[in-house]
């Protein structure tokens, strides 16, 4: 199978190469990336010369439509992806995350080829901390950030188009990711690498925002169990359920990093910032066989610890643009 893998450079489609390049070796993979500053080309140094890349833009009508004709299955995870910066500055998410995915889209249909759409949990807005509620397949999208909005607005075209020209996809909207080769301004590496650099991490807020946290291999073994088992024109929710509050998250940290509970400092919180996201998967653990791997918090942080404690150089320039764009807001 000829897989297009769009924004195979970034944090989890790097993390999805790699792994189907040991998990799927019949599938010929290549790589549409714009190399935005959110890309790592070296994230693809291992599969070299095994992977095509190409360096190019989702919004690039010519070049999306003569790459999809010439592969089966695309895996559509491009997007501009940090809310911080989509409150800054929102276009480059509205081109990327909506006309970009309308460029797929109807080239997809052109061509007949089949999709499968990464999405985000952060299209249903938030939940209380106290609710006992968590998000569903029909729970009512009510996104709230630039961000969050550009994605519902995606996940809207790729349903339409599945109902009015049967494009042949599916959807998947997942928790938080978090694992080796993720940038700096997120906020697990964020205070890893500041941690190794001996400067206190950041809190936003009062820290009682809930994630709900999943490693980022079981992110992509639930996409490509959706990609062979789920059912066309469906949306699967993907979590394992990992929830925990930011000052708990961060406290886990500083523990495996021989720091004190109290080594940090709150900073003004994000703007409009979702209180807790909950995701219920049975839908996905009913219709596929997939089931998380990596169900340890503790043991997933400390493997990604020592991933970014062994691998300076991979963002040490990356964080250094990423705190002065920080350092602009005051977080
Ligand atoms: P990322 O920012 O690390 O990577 C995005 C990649 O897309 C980068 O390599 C970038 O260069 C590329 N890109 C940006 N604009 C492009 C364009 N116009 N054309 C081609 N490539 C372009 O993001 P990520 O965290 O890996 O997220 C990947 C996908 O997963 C996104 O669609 C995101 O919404 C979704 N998602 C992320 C999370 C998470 O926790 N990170 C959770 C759920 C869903
Ligand atoms: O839920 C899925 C989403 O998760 C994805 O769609 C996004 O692409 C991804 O970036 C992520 O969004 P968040 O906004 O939840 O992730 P972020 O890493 O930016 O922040 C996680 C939480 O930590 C959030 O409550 C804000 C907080 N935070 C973040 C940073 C960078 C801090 O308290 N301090 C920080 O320094």
């Amino acid at each position: 199978m000829r897989v297009l893998v769009t924004g195979g450079a970034g944090f989890i489609g790097s993390n999805f190469v790699l792994r189907v390049r040991a998990n799927r070796p019949d599938w010929r993979l290549t790589v549409l990336d714009a190399m935005t500053y959110a890309a790592n080309p070296a994230s693809l140094d291992p599969v070299a010369g095994e992977v095509d890349i190409i360096k190019g833009s989702v919004t690039d009508p010519g070049l999306v439509d003569e790459l999809v004709a010439a592969h089966d299955l695309v895996v559509h995870f491009a997007a501009d992806s940090h809310n911080d910066n989509s409150l800054q500055d929102p276009w480059p998410f509205l081109d990327t995350n909506v006309i970009g995915t309308y460029q797929l889209i109807q080239a997809v249909r052109r061509h007949d080829k089949r999709l499968h759409h990464i999405s985000t949990d952060e299209v249903y807005g938030d939940l209380e901390l106290d609710d006992p509620a968590r998000f569903t397949e029909t729970t009512p999208m009510n996104p709230s950030s630039p961000y969050s909005a550009t994605k519902a607005s995606a996940d809207l075209l790729v349903k339409a188009w599945t109902r009015s020209f049967g494009l042949r996809a599916t959807l998947s909207n997942c928790s938080n990711n978090y694992g080796p080769r993720q940038h700096p301004e997120k906020f697990i590496p964020r205070q890893i690498t500041g941690i190794l650099d001996g400067v206190r991490p950041k809190l936003y807020g009062e820290g009682r925002n809930v994630r709900d946290w999943i490693h980022v291999d079981d992110h992509n073994d639930a996409v490509v169990a959706i990609i062979e088992q789920g059912r066309i024109g469906e949306t699967y929710l993907i979590g394992a359920d990992g929830e925990h509050n930011n000052r708990d998250l961060l406290a886990l940290i500083l523990e495996l990093m021989g720091k004190t509970a109290d080594w940090f400092d709150f900073v003004p919180d994000r703007p409009g910032h979702d209180l807790r996201y909950a995701i219920d998967a049975s839908k996905l653990r009913a219709e596929t066989d997939w089931r998380p791997r990596h169900a340890d918090i503790r043991d997933g942080l400390a493997q990604t610890i020592a991933w970014y404690a062994a691998n300076e150089g991979w963002w040490r320039t990356a964080k250094a643009v990423a705190e002065s764009r920080y350092a602009q807001v005051g977080r």
